[in-house]
């Protein structure tokens, strides 16, 4: 096939290498659905307009989902001489109507099409990940819900600072994840306007509605300047921002869990239908699937980096270089799904090894903040019970004992207003139930952080 959409102006054949170099359809094919959706909305409109009969209109709107069907009967054999999506659709359509599939193209250009294919794609897209977030959200609620009361250190450059509860830290996750929704529901919001009508880059003479086809596409408006509308990938690049902080989340979730499953830690385990075995070492069942996550940011980081630097010198309005934003946006569109689903399944099943944690929580002398808390309440300035405290831990180390394992006559070497009730503030339970404040780490306080998130989510 050659390119008779634009051949009219041309005294030689594109060159077979150069008609391989510009093309798109080997990528964007993916988007038919949403450029016969459009299609057919911009069909409707220029019928209403008086450019089209209302018989050329049924005909091409017939044509459009007869090729559709096609597509996806794998029928149509996707054309490089036609270079993208548009043109692939728009011949397709002529060849089985006729000289009325030609007059689709009437007030309009690929420049404003292809805008607005990608924004019907991509909100598809927001749409679903929208409900995997939510489903995987729902599922890390729950389980901290379960590990309201599950006590485990919390750290400070990865030692060992205060008790905190397993729930707890489960939720910390959960508000990274809250704002990342939020993000993504701002850039749906944003995206959701119709370039359709822009045309090339200066709108069209013809008598468009374009109020009509931003409603027939479900847009909450026209795009207010046809120049802007055909230039800016912006909705792009912030969708891709958005993956890259949800990534860049999910990772340090990785990347704990990773550390927890190791037998330094043990404070997880994770089914064996998430991890892998090694060819070598018969004994290793490895995280592979956190591992993948955190090592998938980067890709997701290098495709916003890619879209920054495409946009960033291009002078108005529409050039070549934007189709270059595909690829990049499929391909963080696919990690950030399948990142999501992995996790959403992988996260409900993760079960605690209470008795480890609780272990790894009584070594650190994780309750010298109470302690020095506690002496606080007796009276003493806090710098001061702050040196008390750290002379009995220098002490605890020399003998091998957390404070709650020394007498009271071995607390009171180092201050004699340290009496029995002491031992309350010293265990980790009294510890981290002490933290009884929104925010704070009380297995209560857990309990309805968590219904809070629960209701949050169940009202999207
Ligand atoms: N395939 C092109 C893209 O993805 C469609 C728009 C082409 N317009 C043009 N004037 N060459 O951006």
């Amino acid at each position: 096939k050659t390119n008779q959409q634009w051949g009219g102006r041309f005294s030689e054949p594109t060159d077979a290498f150069v008609q391989r170099f510009t093309a798109s359809i080997q990528f964007d094919q993916r988007l038919y659905r949403h450029d016969i959706q459009g299609s057919i909305a911009h069909a409707t409109m220029l019928e209403k307009a008086g450019v089209l009969t209302a018989e050329e209109k049924d005909k091409i709107i017939n044509g459009l989902n007869e090729v559709q069907a096609d597509i996806e009967a794998g029928k149509i054999e996707w054309s490089i001489p036609l270079e993208d999506v548009h043109m692939n659709v728009e011949s397709a359509l002529t060849d089985k109507i006729g000289i009325t599939g030609k007059k689709l193209h009437t007030g309009r250009s690929r420049n404003d099409q292809v805008a607005t294919d990608i924004r019907l794609w991509l909100r598809d897209e927001i749409d679903s990940i929208s409900n995997e977030m939510t489903r995987l959200q729902a599922g890390l609620i729950d389980l901290a819900a379960n590990e309201a009361d599950t006590i485990m250190p919390g750290f400070t450059h990865l030692q060992t600072a205060q008790p905190v509860t397993f729930g707890h830290h489960l939720l910390a996750w959960n508000e990274m994840l809250e704002r990342d929704f939020g993000r993504l529901q701002d850039c749906r919001k944003r995206l959701n306007q119709s370039p359709l009508g822009a045309a090339a880059l200066a709108g069209t003479t013809y008598p468009i509605d374009r109020s009509l086809t931003a409603e027939l596409l479900g847009f909450d408006k026209p795009t207010e300047n046809s120049l802007d509308s055909v230039s800016d990938r912006d909705f792009a690049i912030e969708f891709c921002a958005f993956a890259s902080l949800l990534l860049t989340h999910m990772s340090r979730m990785s990347e704990e869990l990773v550390l927890w499953t190791s037998a330094q830690f043990d404070f997880i385990e994770l089914p064996d239908r998430f991890c892998t075995g090694s060819s070598i070492m018969p004994q290793k069942k490895n995280p592979d699937v956190p591992e993948l996550v955190r090592g998938k940011t980067g890709r997701v980081n290098g495709h916003l980096f890619s879209l920054l630097t495409l946009m960033k010198s291009q002078p108005l309005a529409y050039n070549k270089d934007n189709q270059e934003d595909k690829e990049p946006l499929f391909d963080a569109v696919n990690t950030v799904s399948d990142c999501l689903r992995a996790f959403a399944d992988m996260i409900p099943a993760i079960r605690s090894k209470k008795a480890s944690m609780l272990e790894a929580a009584t070594r650190g002398f994780s309750t010298a903040t109470d302690l020095a808390d506690y002496l606080v309440r007796k009276g003493i300035p806090f710098r001061d019970s702050h040196e008390i405290v750290g002379k009995s831990v220098a002490y605890g180390i020399e003998q091998g004992k957390d404070l709650s394992e020394m007498s009271l006559e071995e607390l009171q070497q180092f201050s004699d207003t340290i009496g029995a009730d002491v031992f309350d503030v010293l265990t980790l339970e009294g510890s981290v139930a002490a933290r009884n404040h929104i925010g704070g780490t009380a297995p209560d306080q857990v309990r309805q952080a968590a219904e809070r998130a629960r209701q949050l989510v169940a009202a999207r």
